[in-house]
């Protein structure tokens, strides 16, 4: 069994303008519906949580690189938060080298950062 782990730093205006620019096109590229739903929910703040998440995958994607070989795309690994509010990663495509994945999430009004851990089988 082995661990990776992956982290990403972004600024949340970045994030801002490309949804602005590309609107539902750079949505539906990177984000579920359950995401957009939860990041729309925030209504002022949802440029926060989707750059969290944009982070989110980001890690993950450090995390796994080099060590599969197929690529896969921003709308396999969904960020869905628990009761409780801490994120999880609900895999939407069968990734039969992982085992599991955590992440954890933080941002304030201008960085959204994200760690991931990826554990391998
Ligand atoms: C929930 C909490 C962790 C959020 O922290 P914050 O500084 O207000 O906000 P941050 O920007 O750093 O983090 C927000 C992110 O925390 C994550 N988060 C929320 N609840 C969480 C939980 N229970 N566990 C882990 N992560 C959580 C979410 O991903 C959230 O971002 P999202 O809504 O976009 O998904 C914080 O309010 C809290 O309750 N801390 C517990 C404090 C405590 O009990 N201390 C005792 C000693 S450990």
């Amino acid at each position: 069994m082995k661990i990776s782990c992956g982290t990403d730093i972004i600024e949340i205006k970045r994030i801002e303008e490309a949804i602005e620019k590309y609107e539902e096109k750079f949505k539906d590229e990177i984000f579920t519906k359950i995401e957009v739903d939860y990041c729309e929910s925030h209504k002022n703040q949802r440029f926060q949580h989707y750059a969290a998440r944009f982070s989110a995958k980001e890690a993950i994607f450090k995390a796994i690189s080099m060590k599969l070989d197929k690529n896969y795309s921003w709308t396999d690994f969904e960020i869905i938060n628990n009761e409780s509010g801490k994120p999880e990663v609900n895999l939407k495509t069968e990734i039969p080298e992982i085992e599991s994945i955590d992440v954890s999430i933080s941002h304030c009004k201008e960085y959204a950062v994200a760690s991931a851990v990826v554990l391998f089988k």
